[in-house]
Parts: structure tokens; C-alpha cells; sequence
């Protein structure tokens, strides 16, 4: 048998290139490849890279300097190495990435990464190759399932992409031009990707896309689906303990979602909905297409649904024109919401959208003080929230052995890491615990029943991760 071939991928930025950086690997694996954390002993690496702040984008130039050397030095020991720029910033610049850094052998944008077989023989025998159309394939069609010990590797936790691209052009955003317009994908193939992840042990799903309850996927039945229904079928796969969805649009909110909060149990109480900002005149010079009385209302409606539901967010401080007047209406919206957690963010201009022509820009000052402030308000919130855990008895989905020796690391249902000390066998499984501390961000506490045997659907797998 030959030696297999390493990759090692290095992804950056959203949840969508973690996903797509397995797939990448399922791709690859027919042609015997097998994945290393170690880019120094790799026959190829691919830097799978994101575009959508301008630290994101300079990262992936001063990671290719380091790989230059990393090549050169293999070259030096007869062996050759490739090195591939995937993602967004592949998708934005091109060949432009082979201008600033010609150590880049392969270009490949984030619709066309199901070639990466062909672009590598391509590579080889003409010494570069460039793909960033958007082909009218199925990307994930033609993508070749994972293979069962690669599922059981990555644990218990899975991304499943069941949308990508958005039509939304908020005014800041590069998403609808490097991830193209919005597509679903249909119901049928989401169900056996998910099948097929359950019966090998996963028992968390988390539905991603750029504008994930913009879904609208053909569903077996030929209507097309939205995302409440096909959270209703997705929980009725054997094995599937949680359900999740990232990221949502204020907008796209509708009463099938609502109500898949308040009916199926399997789907968490805790939402990421991005709102920008609190200001309406910031909020229509991003085209965010709602206002903030608007998010209030859809808060409002999830809140009705399920008491215990709580929500995070993306906001973004110092858009062009933004004064101070506006960034007190975000802080008044952050306070009035009362967050479990966002991340926040200094505005950086992208080439290409419409706000990077705007003129009446914010300073960086101004922007770093805001940034702060900001972030002082949803620390403050977080803690609130992670502190209110304690004394309470919560549901955990046990993960993998922690770093402390005979702790298990878990997640509530808002994402909290919580800790116990308990036998590896709890892995796979949910279980109340009694929440006793908090350090840092992490729940401390004890199983609050005598753990059960694992079942017989994960128990192969739980084994078998050892994670
Ligand atoms: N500048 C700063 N933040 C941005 N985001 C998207 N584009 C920009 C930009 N140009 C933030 C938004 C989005 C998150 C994924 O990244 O808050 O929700
Ligand atoms: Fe970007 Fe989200 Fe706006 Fe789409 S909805 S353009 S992904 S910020």
C-alpha cells in the first residue's frame, strides 16, 4: 500500500469553513489523503480563509510568508508541498493572491472546492490552478459522504450546511459576493447527511448558512420547505438529542420558526440574531431592512413562544456616519434586550460594497472607544446570565474528557461549558447537572441522577472517539 498523502487545513472566521473544511477533507480522502494538525510534514496545505474584515483577509498574507519557508525548506529535501488558498478571500482576489504571494499553487473559491482532486493534478502538471467560478452544480452532490471514522473523530457535535449565499446586501457586507446568492439545499439530502452523522454517534445538530432562516429547500413532497419544517423533520431522526441553526435574519423570522421553538424539544432555546445596531438611520444605511422596533417585536414572539429562550448577537460599531446619538440607541437596545452574549466589532471597510464609499467615516479612536463600551455592556450581561446558572439544576450534552483529569465537558442548552466529575461514559449523553460555581466562563457542577448506560445508538462511537 502507498503512503497516505497529508493535508492540513487551516480555517478562519465563520462556522461555514469549519464545515467546509471537513468536506474538504471527505474530498480529498479517495484520493489518499489523510489529515495532519502539522503543516510542516503536509503534501498539501490549504488555507481556508475568510474575508470579512480586513484582519481576517492581512491573516492569511502573513500566514503564507511563514509557508513559503515551510515549502521551500521541503523543496530543499526533495519533497513537494502545495499550498492552496480556499474561502472567501480565494473567492475575492483571485489571482491577485498569486500576484502578492507566488508560493500559492492552487486557487479555489468556496463553490468549487468539490475540484480540489483536479485542481491538484491541474496544479501538478501545469504549475497552478484558479477556480472561483460559481458552477451551476450541487456543490455537495458531488461532494463524497465522510467516511464513518472520520464522523466519530470529530465527536458529537456537527455543522450541517443546509443554505448558503445571501440576497440580503446589507451595505458593509462581502457575503453576497464571495459566497454568491442564496441557495437551499433539498430536504431529502439534508436528512441522509444527517442519518448517516446520527448513526455514527452525533447527537447535536447544528444547521449553518449565511441566512439561515431564509431557507427554502425542496422537501420530498416537492413544496418547497421552510426552516421550522424541516427542524420538525430533522428531530425525528433516531439519535438527534439537539437542534440549533445559525445564523438568522431579523427579517426572515417567521411564525413556522416560532413555533418550531415552542413544539419540538430537541430544538434549543437559544438564538444568535445578529442586529448591527440600535440606531434605525444607522440601520437603513446598512439596508438591514428592519428597524429596531422591528427586532424588539421578533425578540418579543420567541419569548412568547418559549419563556427560557435567550438570544446573542453580532453588532457592528463606528458604520460610516454613525454619531453618538446612534450608538446610544444600540446601547439602549443592548440594555433593554439583555444578551447571554455578541460579539461586537470595529466597522471595516470591504472592497466592492456599497459602504466603502461612503465618506463620512467614524475615527479609530472614537471607534475603540466605542468598541469598549460596548463590550463592557455585554460582558456585564454574560456574567448576569452565566451567574443566574448557579444553584440551578440544568440539561448538559456531555462532549469529551476535559483538560482536569476525571472531568467531563458538556454544554447547556445556551452553550455554557459545564464541567463535572463523572466517568468518560456520560460522553453522548444529557443529563441534569446541579450547577454549583462559575469560573471564568465555565459551569461547575455534579450530576444531579446516577449517569445511565450509554445507549446502544452512540455507544460505539463513544468508544471509539476517546475525545
Ligand atoms: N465590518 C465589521 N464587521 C462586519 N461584519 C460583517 N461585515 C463587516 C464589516 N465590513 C460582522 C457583522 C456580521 C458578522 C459575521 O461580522 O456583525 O454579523
Ligand atoms: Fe451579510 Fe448577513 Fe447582511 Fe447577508 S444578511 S449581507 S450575510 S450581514
Amino acid at each position: 500500500m502507498s503512503t497516505p498523502r497529508k493535508v492540513h487545513i487551516k480555517s478562519y472566521g465563520c462556522q461555514m469553513n469549519v464545515y467546509d473544511a471537513q468536506r474538504m477533507v471527505d474530498t480529498l480522502a479517495p484520493e489518499g489523503f489523510v489529515e495532519t494538525q502539522n503543516p510542516d510534514d503536509a503534501d498539501l496545505v490549504i488555507l481556508n480563509t475568510c474575508h470579512i474584515r480586513e484582519k481576517a483577509s492581512e491573516k492569511v498574507y502573513s500566514e503564507l510568508g511563514r509557508l513559503r519557508v515551510v515549502k521551500d525548506e521541503a523543496a530543499r529535501n526533495g519533497r513537494a508541498m502545495n499550498i492552496a488558498v480556499a474561502g472567501c478571500v480565494a473567492q475575492a482576489e483571485g489571482e491577485e493572491i498569486i500576484r502578492r504571494a507566488p508560493t500559492v499553487d492552487i486557487v479555489v473559491g468556496p463553490q468549487s472546492y468539490h475540484h480540489l482532486p483536479q485542481l491538484l493534478a491541474r496544479a501538478r502538471s501545469d504549475g497552478r490552478a484558479i477556480e472561483t467560478e460559481f458552477p451551476i452544480e450541487d456543490k455537495f452532490a458531488s461532494l463524497p459522504q465522510p467516511k464513518a471514522t472520520a464522523i466519530r473523530a470529530r465527536g458529537i457535535s456537527s455543522f450541517v450546511t443546509v443554505q448558503e449565499g445571501c440576497d440580503k446586501f446589507c451595505t458593509f457586507c462581502v457575503v453576497p459576493y464571495t459566497r454568491g446568492m442564496e441557495v437551499s439545499r433539498p430536504v431529502a439530502r439534508i436528512i441522509d447527511d444527517i442519518t448517516r452523522l446520527a448513526d455514527n454517534g452525533v447527537r447535536e445538530i447544528t444547521l449553518i448558512g449565511q441566512n439561515v432562516n431564509a431557507y427554502h429547500g425542496e422537501g420530498p413532497d416537492g413544496a418547497t420547505w421552510s426552516l421550522g419544517q424541516l427542524l420538525h423533520r430533522v428531530a425525528t431522526i433516531p439519535g438527534v438529542a439537539r437542534l440549533r441553526y445559525s445564523t438568522s435574519h431579523p427579517r426572515d423570522v417567521d411564525d413556522a420558526l416560532i413555533e418550531a421553538h415552542r413544539d419540538i424539544p430537541a430544538v434549543m432555546p437559544f438564538v444568535h440574531l445578529p442586529v448591527q445596531s440600535g440606531s434605525d438611520r444607522i440601520l437603513a444605511a446598512m439596508n438591514r431592512k428592519h428597524t429596531a422596533a422591528d427586532y424588539r417585536r421578533v425578540i418579543d414572539r420567541f419569548r412568547h413562544a418559549r419563556e427560557d429562550i435567550a438570544f446573542s448577537s453580532d453588532f457592528i460599531v463606528g458604520f460610516p456616519t454613525e454619531s453618538e446619538e446612534d450608538f446610544a440607541a444600540t446601547l439602549a437596545l443592548v440594555a433593554q434586550i439583555g444578551y447571554a452574549g455578541a460579539y461586537s466589532f470595529k466597522y471595516s471597510p470591504r472592497p466592492g460594497t456599497p459602504a466603502a464609499d461612503m465618506r463620512e467615516t467614524v475615527t479609530t479612536t472614537t471607534m475603540d472607544h466605542r468598541l469598549a463600551r460596548l463590550q463592557d455592556l455585554i460582558d456585564s450581561q454574560q456574567a448576569a446570565f452565566n451567574a443566574a446558572a448557579i444553584g440551578k439544576t440544568v440539561d448538559v450534552l456531555f462532549e469529551r474528557p476535559a483538560r482536569n483529569p476525571g472531568q467531563i465537558v458538556g454544554r447547556t442548552a445556551y452553550l455554557q461549558p459545564a464541567h463535572v466529575m463523572a466517568s468518560p461514559d456520560i460522553v453522548g449523553q444529557v443529563l441534569p447537572v446541579s450547577i454549583q460555581s462559575l469560573e471564568r466562563y465555565s459551569l461547575i457542577g455534579a450530576l444531579a441522577v446516577p449517569a445511565q448506560p450509554p445507549q446502544t445508538h452512540t455507544s460505539n462511537s463513544l468508544a471509539s472517539t476517546g475525545a
